[in-house]
């Protein structure tokens, strides 16, 4: 077995022939108010917080947030970006539409002087309407791409404004009905939006991930107590103004309300009218993002994990197959299908469980009473079939070069590990690391629909140079290229692996980043787009020609306040602006190389 010697948690990378994919120098590792890109490249910020996008959008006003305005204006906190480009099913790289996810508002850096516990119920409006998803025409013209004027699909999906239908074995489930919604088929919006993917018939899909931030309310006098523990849904949520002003994030008044977040979501950016689908097949859990793949005869696979400390990686095999020549919409596929859970055997073996009503333990007598239940309470499910508890897993992603998955881990902050596992081999892993599965070939392809896989580490973040860290790198990592906290990737056809970090920055005195890893030569990680101060790097996407990576700069001067921001980015005047970065090469050509 080829990861026989990973399976003692020795961490061994695989020889193969050096193939010098990485061809730039990297960046500085400091702190700065602005963002640095590698030499030779420029990186143009495209859209901002409170850019418009919807017809009829007023200009950015600091000083004046209304929810109206917000509606029609970039949201807040970008994460995952898509770009699909115009027209559809084309490989155009200068026209396209940017799909991009607005997880999660700040008060402190939205207005002055506020804290979310002292927010009015209209700047909770705002906040409603600052969070959810964008998609925004853009064209590439002599090099810089812009904004596309008065362009049809531009479109903002929010918290408070866009319907949303439900569908998969849940939908319409008794759980899912509120006083609203007596059907339990339509929900108003969607929350905490993550990271995604994009689906083979050009769709994209949306993950719902911290969804109990925005619920308050006692969650033990009710019904679904040990389904809100399960989740972490607490009386004094993170955005405590929303349950405060609005019934239905108040788990008294609407006790099933919570059940219908922490879904995937999925969208047509090419159909401005398209209702938003929450597909309940793929199961409830806080959701990092939604990759698909194939098995070996087309059926759909999507991958996504749940990211808290010792929660699982998960994977949905559809029941149908698609053409992949001509994969007509098949949003249906994502109703009909398995949803299974990890297992990481010590030995190198991975065994995806599946999570079927009426298969022991999910039975009956432990609570489950149909298939809508297995997925409302995907976690417990979860944990009865013995799931491996990982450490927080963020992306998952795969390199379509090789058919490897991997696993990014983001790490588990000040928690000890009780017990440690091949998988997760650090008692103590503030630095997160990243596992690589391997699906068995068939046909001559990587068959993501097998029952068991193989896996191994790919690599333990942290300072090699520290003992303590226990870092473990593929291959030498010069000054700048060691880093804490994968969280989100991206891989570009030709084997470079882009790794996005999510760390303690201000904590740690070095900036979160992107860096690019050649998975199979084991070259790298080497760090080529440095974020402003506060801020993390999310949503790495690339346009079909690899000449154009775009980039989310998610919140620029975290843990800094309106008045003093650690920094103004990117204008460097008023609050700081979340905002998606275009970064080309100079003269042009593919990036990284
Ligand atoms: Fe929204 Fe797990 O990062
Ligand atoms: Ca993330
Ligand atoms: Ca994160």
């Amino acid at each position: 077995m080829a990861f026989s010697a990973l399976a003692a948690g020795i961490p061994v990378p695989l020889a193969v022939a050096r193939t010098n994919l990485i061809g730039f120098r990297a960046v500085s590792r400091g702190l700065s108010e602005n963002h640095e890109v590698a030499e030779g490249y420029s990186a143009r910020v495209i859209i901002r917080w409170g850019d418009r996008v919807a017809t009829g959008a007023a200009s950015f006003n600091p000083d004046e947030l209304t929810a109206d305005t917000q509606s029609k204006q970039f949201g807040y906190n970008n994460d995952f970006i898509a770009f699909m480009p115009l027209p559809a099913s084309s490989d155009n790289s200068s026209r396209g539409l940017l799909c991009v996810n607005h997880e999660f508002p700040s008060a402190p850096l939205m207005w002055p002087g506020v804290a979310e516990a002292e927010l009015s119920w209209a700047q909770t409006q705002v906040e409603m309407a600052a969070i959810g998803h964008s998609i925004v025409e853009i064209e590439r013209s002599h090099g810089v791409w812009r904004q596309a004027k008065n362009s049809r699909y531009n479109r903002r999906i929010t918290t408070s404004g866009t319907e949303m239908r439900l569908a998969g074995p849940a939908a319409g489930h008794a759980r899912l009905r509120t006083s609203a919604d007596p059907k339990g088929t339509r929900v108003v919006g969607t929350l905490a939006n993550c990271a995604g993917g994009v689906t083979p018939w050009g769709t994209v899909l949306i993950a719902e991930e911290n969804f109990q931030a925005f619920f308050g309310g006692s969650p033990r006098r009710n019904p679904e107590a040990r389904a809100y523990q399960r989740y972490g849904l607490a009386d004094d949520p993170i955005f405590v103004s929303w349950p405060k002003y609005s019934r239905r994030f108040n788990l008294e008044a609407e006790p099933h309300e919570p059940n219908r977040f922490g879904w995937i979501v999925e969208i047509d950016p090419y159909n401005p009218n398209m209702i938003p689908v929450k597909r309940t097949g793929l199961g409830r859990f806080k959701h990092e993002a939604a990759t698909v793949a194939l098995t070996a005869d087309n059926r759909v696979v999507v991958y996504s994990g749940d990211d808290e400390v010792d929660e699982y990686v998960y994977r949905y095999v559809s029941h149908g197959r698609i053409n992949p020549s001509n994969p007509l919409p098949h949003g249906d596929l994502l109703d009909n299908g398995i949803l299974y859970v990890a297992r990481f055997d010590d030995d190198g073996s991975l065994r995806w469980l599946p999570l079927l009503f009426g298969v022991s333990p999910l039975i009956s007598e432990n609570g489950f009473d149909s298939q809508a239940d297995v997925l409302i309470e995907t976690r417990r499910a979860a944990d009865l079939v013995g799931a491996t508890p990982m450490d927080r897993p963020e992306d998952v992603e795969v390199d379509p070069r090789t058919g490897s998955v991997f696993v990014l881990l983001t790490g588990r902050s000040d928690t000890l590990r009780l017990q440690p596992s091949a998988a997760n081999p650090r008692k103590r892993n503030p630095f997160g690391h990243i596992v690589e599965l391997r699906p068995p070939r068939r046909n001559g392809v990587a068959d993501h629909g097998a029952d068991s896989f193989e896996w191994g580490i790919y690599l333990l973040a942290g300072n090699p140079n520290v003992d303590s860290d226990g870092a473990f790198y593929p291959g030498p990592v010069d000054t700048d290229g060691w880093f804490i906290n994968p969280d989100n990737c991206a891989f570009d056809g030709r084997g470079r692996m882009w790794i996005a970090t999510d760390g303690p920055s201000e904590e740690v005195g070095f900036a979160n980043a992107l860096y690019a890893a050649d998975t199979m030569s084991r070259e790298g990680p080497r760090r080529f787009f440095s974020a402003p101060r506060g801020a993390e790097v999310t949503g790495p996407a690339l346009t079909p020609d690899l000449e154009t990576l775009f980039v989310s700069v998610q919140h620029p001067a975290q843990d800094s306040d309106y008045h003093s921001p650690s920094t103004r980015w990117p204008d460097f005047r008023g609050p700081p602006r979340p905002s998606v970065v275009a970064i080309t090469k100079q003269g042009g050509g593919i990036i990284g190389t």
